[in-house]
C-alpha cells in the first residue's frame, strides 16, 4: 500500500508529484521530501518556505520538522533563514544522533555548512505586504497577527511512514518566535506500525494539547483515523474555548498504516489525498454536528 496525505490546498500539485513517485516505488521519505519541497518552493504561497510572510523585524523565519516512523528519528530547525528547503535540512538532521533540533544563527549555520541551497527568502510581494501591515498595526492598534498554514504531510510507503511539517509561521510574530510545527508530538508524529498524525492552526493553542500525538495514540488504541481526529480535536478545542472563551484555528490531518485516513478541523480547512486506490484528491472540510467532520471532495487530479 502507499498513500500521502497534506495539509491545504496549497499542497496539492506536491500530493500529485508525491504519488507519482510513490506508485514507482519511491520510499516514503522522497516522496514527503518532494511534497513539502514543491509548497516551499512556490513564492504564492505565503505561510512556507520562499515567499513566506516575515517577522516583525521583516525577516522570513522557518520552521519545519521530518520524522521517520520506523525509526522514530527526529529532525527539525526553527527560526532557521535563508534556507531554501527547511524540510530537507530538517531530514538530514534526523540522522544526527545529537544536535538533531537546531535554532537559529545554529541551523542556518548547519544548512550552510552541510552545503544546502541558500537564499534570501523573503520576495518583494511579501515585503511590500510587510510594510503595509507595519503601517496599519501602527494606525489602527491591530493584532498584528495573521495566518499560520503549516504545510505538514504524512506518507506511507509499504511497511514504512514518515511525516514532515514546513512553515513561515505567523506573520508579524516576534523575531525567536517558535510554532508547533517543529515539535514532536504537537506538530507531527508517526509510528510505522500505527499511522501519522500532522498539525495546522495556532501553534501557540495546538502546542498545549500535543495534538499529533494524540491522534496516533487514539489510532494505536483501535480508533480509524477520523474517530481519532475528531475524538481529539473537538474535545481539546472544546477544552481551550472553556479555559479561555474561545480556541485558536486547529486542524489535524492523519493516515494510519494501512492507507486510511482522516481529518479533524475548528474552522474551514482544505486538504490533499492519494493513495493506491484514490486519485489525487483535494477535500474541504468544515466542523460538524456533534463533534463530527463534514467532508466533500472539490477537485480530482
Ligand atoms: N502552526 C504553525 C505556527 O503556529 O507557527
Amino acid at each position: 500500500m502507499w498513500g500521502v496525505i497534506a495539509t491545504w490546498e496549497m499542497a496539492a500539485e506536491g500530493v500529485h508529484l508525491a504519488s507519482e513517485k510513490l506508485k514507482n516505488g519511491a520510499s516514503a521519505a522522497d516522496a514527503l521530501q518532494v511534497a513539502i519541497e514543491d509548497v516551499e518552493n512556490n513564492p504564492e504561497f505565503q505561510s512556507v518556505g520562499f515567499g513566506g510572510l516575515p517577522n516583525e523585524a521583516g525577516i522570513v523565519e522557518m520552521d519545519a520538522a521530518f520524522m521517520n516512523g520506523n525509526t522514530f528519528a527526529v529532525g527539525a530547525v526553527a527560526g532557521i533563514t535563508d534556507g531554501k528547503n527547511p524540510i530537507a535540512v530538517a531530514r538530514k538532521l534526523s540522522s544526527e544522533t545529537f544536535n538533531s533540533f537546531l535554532v537559529g544563527a545554529g541551523a542556518t549555520a548547519y544548512a550552510k555548512n552541510n552545503n544546502f541551497k541558500m537564499q534570501n527568502m523573503l520576495t518583494d510581494d511579501a515585503a511590500k505586504k510587510w510594510q503595509e501591515r507595519v503601517k496599519e498595526v501602527a494606525k489602527n492598534n491591530l493584532s498584528p497577527y495573521d495566518g499560520h498554514d503549516t504545510v505538514g504531510v504524512v506518507t506511507l510507503s509499504g511497511d514504512a511512514m514518515t511525516c514532515g511539517t514546513s512553515t513561515s509561521g505567523l506573520f508579524m510574530k516576534k523575531p525567536g518566535r517558535v510554532g508547533d510545527s517543529p515539535l514532536a508530538g504537537s506538530g507531527f508524529y508517526v509510528d510505522s506500525q500505527v499511522g501519522g498524525a500532522c498539525a495546522t492552526g495556532l501553534g501557540e493553542d495546538l502546542m498545549k494539547g500535543v495534538l499529533s500525538f494524540a491522534i496516533v495514540e487514539k489510532m494505536r488504541a483501535g480508533l480509524t483515523p477520523q474517530e481519532a481526529c475528531d475524538t481529539v480535536v473537538y474535545d481539546f478545542s472544546e477544552k481551550l474555548a472553556k479555559a479561555y472563551g474561545k480556541s485558536g484555528a486547529m486542524s489535524l490531518i492523519a493516515m494510519d498504516h494501512q492507507g486510511n485516513w482522516g481529518v479533524a478541523t475548528n474552522v474551514e480547512f482544505t486538504f490533499c489525498v492519494a493513495t493506491k486506490n484514490l486519485a489525487p484528491t483535494v477535500y474541504l472540510a468544515n466542523p460538524g454536528a456533534n463533534g463530527t467532520t463534514v467532508i466533500q471532495a472539490i477537485t480530482t487530479k
